[in-house]
């Protein structure tokens, strides 16, 4: 299984290849399921991609990245199974790991610099889900998700 899928529109693409810069000197695997050039693309369509590999369980986990962050976030989050989070703290990212077991990561370009996004993006990574309360908030997540989708 491939570690991390990484996608970005447009507005997210000069962020997206920075980090992927510091996931590579990270040594973390990662696919990137585009965009690759500064063209219009719409965003649910990487999500859509991004999401699916890994409620697939072709990636492990998921970074999105677009203008805010926002739209990434609110798409992904439409695939049962899939727990995105939009963070511009540290605080957030590690939190969102313990206490959500979020299998995303979204960031906003045009809301923090790439110095900030890389620290962000590795407390995330490293973050262990402390399950115990948590799991069962998480499951009562996916109850929803059953109850509600489709
Ligand atoms: C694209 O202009 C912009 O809408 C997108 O990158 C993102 O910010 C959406 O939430």
């Amino acid at each position: 299984m491939v570690k991390l899928a990484v996608g970005s529109d447009h507005g997210g693409l000069l962020l997206k290849r920075h980090l992927c810069a510091f996931i590579e000197e990270l040594g973390i695997e990662f696919h990137d399921f585009g965009t690759y050039s500064p063209e219009p693309v719409d965003y649910p369509d990487i999500a859509r991609q991004v999401a699916e590999a890994v409620v697939r369980g072709e990636c492990e986990r998921g970074l999105l990245v677009c203008g805010t962050g926002i739209g990434m976030a609110i798409a992904a989050n439409k695939l049962p199974g899939i727990r995105a989070a939009l963070c511009h703290d540290t605080f957030s990212a590690v939190a969102t790991r313990e206490h959500n077991n979020s299998n995303i990561l979204c960031l906003g370009e045009r809301v923090i610099g790439p110095g900030l996004a890389c620290v962000i993006f590795q407390a995330w990574w490293e973050g262990k889900f402390r399950a115990g309360r948590h799991a069962r908030r998480v499951e009562k997540i996916a109850a929803l998700e059953r109850e509600y989708g489709r």
